[in-house]
Parts: structure tokens; sequence; C-alpha cells
């Protein structure tokens, strides 16, 4: 008799409260009717190691995420988001170092000017919709996360491929090198993005 109670108890778990649990951590955060996905965590390294194809990328992705988290097994989103925040500051750095080109008259002739002109608004995009980045990172990618993340760094990359666009014709500036630096940490980001998953389907 006590078995079968145990037994019908056991069942009880299975068939009521592991759907229920399922339910709750599906829709917790956020409440109503955002969905939440179920976000792996890992090291620094393991994430890099996932995401990273070349050499380049992979000391790249170390050194951005290992300087804040050494060791520490980490939910991949608060990878995504140690990435997101060095390329919003790398962005900064640089459009203070182009305002500080021309500022102090460094860039002369016009059409150079124009071209400093377009990569700012590359940049001024792309710090936009990185930052929405960072703040669906921050809700833990609920809701429509994943897609919004991934529009978010696609336009993030766009942003940085307008500004080299427009400096083509003057590789040797500064600002293109900074640039190409700049969309690398662009990249890795919307790589630890890649990471998170996709909230479960109704
Ligand atoms: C950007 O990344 C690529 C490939 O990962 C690498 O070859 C290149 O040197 C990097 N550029 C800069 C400026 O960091």
């Amino acid at each position: 008799m006590a078995k079968a109670a145990r037994t019908t108890r056991s069942l009880l778990f299975v068939s009521v409260l592991i759907p229920l649990l399922a339910t709750l951590g599906a829709d917790g955060v956020g409440g109503g009717s955002s969905r939440c996905p179920l976000v792996p965590s890992m090291t620094a390294q393991s994430a890099c190691s996932a995401v990273s194809g070349t050499r380049h990328m992979r000391e790249l992705c170390l050194r951005t995420l290992r300087s804040g988290a050494g060791a520490a097994v980490l939910p991949v989103t608060r990878h995504a988001a140690t990435a997101v925040r060095g390329a919003l500051d790398s962005y900064a750095a640089t459009v203070a170092a182009a305002t500080s080109l021309l500022d102090g008259g460094a860039v002369p002739a016009d059409a150079e000017k124009a071209a400093f002109g377009d990569c700012m608004v590359g940049y001024g995009r792309a710090r936009g919709a990185m930052s929405r980045v960072a703040d669906d990172l921050a809700a833990g990618g609920c809701g429509d996360g994943a897609a919004g993340l991934k529009a978010g760094y696609t336009a993030g990359l766009r942003g940085m491929d307008g500004c080299r666009r427009g400096l083509l014709n003057y590789p040797a500036s500064p600002l293109y090198a900074r640039n190409l630096a700049d969309r690398n940490m662009t990249l890795l980001a919307a790589l630890l993005c890649s990471l998170v998953p996709a909230p479960p389907s109704a």
C-alpha cells in the first residue's frame, strides 16, 4: 500500500509537476506572454572555442571575455553582453579618434571629410543597434529575443560595413584600420549572441 502511494506520488510528479515547472520556466521571467530560452552556461574558453573559426578570432574572444569572467561558468547571455559592451566601447573610442582627427585639421580634403562623416553615420547606427542587443541580452533573450538579437547585430555589422565602404579610397587613414578592428569586435559579439537559443515555441 505504501509502495503504491509512493508510485502514485511519483506519477503525479512526472505527469503534473514537471510540465507545470516547464511552463513556469518558459513563462516566468518578464511575466505574461514573454517566452524565455533555457540559456546554457559555459566558461569563456568554451564559448570562444564554440564560436571562433580562426585563431585571430579566438584570441580576440579570449582577450575580451576572460578579463571579466576568468574561468567562471556563466550564462552565454553574459558572455555575449561582455562582447557587446566591448564593441560599444570600441565604437566610442573610434568616434573620439575621428573627431579629434577632424578637429585637429588632420583631414584637409573635403572628400575625405565627407567619408569620415558617412563613417560616423554608420557608427551611430551600429551604436543604436548594439545598445538594443545589450538590452535584449540583459532581459535574458526572452520574448522575441533571438530574432531581436539577430536583427540587432546584423544592423551593427551593416553600420561597420557602411563606414568601410566610404573609406575604401582612404586605406591609409587611421580610421580604416580602427574600423576593421571594430568590425571584428562586432562580429565576435554576433557570434556569441548566436549561442543564445531561441525561446521555446508556444
Ligand atoms: C579581423 O579578423 C580577421 C579574421 O579573424 C583577421 O584576419 C584580421 O587581422 C582582423 N583585423 C583586425 C584589424 O583586427
